[in-house]
């Protein structure tokens, strides 16, 4: 089995404790940005708050375990190539802490009170705890390998729905709209006409806990990175739900193309995702 616990300091606690930290530093700090940088592309934004909580957060984790490995969007290079090499660098770590410190940021930067922060911690690969921290409602979503996942200690589970037509879904648009659009119009043209709606609300961590808690039936997207994934596809295992790249092949820190439902759509969203992008 797995320790959780070593001494007193439980990595579940640790994590919580991080992002409620940094969650809470963030919105204190919401429309008050004054460096605004670009990374990858035009789109892909920056503050000195993503700056500063993913520090506030790296420093708490290694204080805590010194001998732990981290993984933050913000102390990796921008760009698919760059990201999938860091990860690469640190996968034969132990445990490994995963941190998206604002996952949502163009959200963040246009006071859309729709961003996270997202904590997973992997012991040989695989995710044992993922932790994300919605701000703007006060909601902490907590999920441990075996021991399922919740919100304010309640049991999260995911929803009922077994069709497409009765299913509400969210995906999300990468910020190298140049490379990533056609792929995203094909599947939004295949998918929308199939289900009750599809929402795109700009943080993909946040959308994983919205699968997990049974608010949306799936979610999918492209082009994602470890620190995007890691701890929201544990909440979704953990209450019931489904977790694969886009063809259906199970999921691993690398998996970039996501698709996650309640279950019971996922071959037939599999299937239409899949349709949409065959040339
Ligand atoms: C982004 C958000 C967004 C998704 C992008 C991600 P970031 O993360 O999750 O919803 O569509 O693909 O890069 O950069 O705000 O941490
Ligand atoms: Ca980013
Ligand atoms: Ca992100
Ligand atoms: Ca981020």
């Amino acid at each position: 089995a797995v320790p959780y616990v070593v001494g007193s300091k439980s990595y579940t606690a640790v994590a919580v404790n991080c992002a409620a930290k940094a969650g809470e530093w963030i919105k204190s700090k919401l429309g008050t940005y004054t460096h605004l940088d670009t990374k990858y592309s035009r789109q892909d934004l920056v503050t000195e708050m993503d700056k500063g909580a993913e520090a506030l957060i790296r420093n708490l984790v290694l204080t805590h375990f010194p001998d732990h490995a981290f993984l933050g969007e913000e102390g990796v290079e921008a760009g698919p190539e760059a990201s999938r090499k860091a990860l690469e660098k640190v996968s034969a770590a132990e445990y490994l802490w995963i941190v998206d410190p604002i996952d949502g940021t163009t959200n963040y930067v246009h006071q859309f009170p729709f961003y996270s922060v997202s904590i997973a911690l992997a012991h040989k690969g695989e995710v044992i705890v993922g932790v994300i921290y919605d701000p703007s409602r006060d909601e902490l979503f907590v999920a441990e390998k075996g021991k399922g996942a919740y919100l304010r200690n309640r049991t999260l589970a995911v929803s009922e729905e077994t069709t497409l037509s009765d299913s509400l879904l969210a995906t999300g648009f990468p910020a190298d709209p140049v490379t990533a659009y056609p792929a995203n119009m094909a599947q939004l043209q295949a998918v929308a006409p199939q289900v009750r709606n599809i929402r795109a609300g700009g943080s993909a961590a946040l959308h994983l806990a919205y699968v997990a808690a049974g608010r949306l039936s799936g979610f999918w997207e492209m082009n994602l990175s470890s620190w995007d994934l890691a701890a929201g596809t544990l909440l979704i295992q953990e209450a019931g739900g489904k977790v694969t790249d886009i063809e259906g092949n199970p999921y691993h820190l690398g998996v970039r193309n996501i698709l996650t439902t309640n279950g019971r759509i996922h071959d037939s969203l599999s299937q239409a995702l899949q349709d949409a992008t065959k040339s």
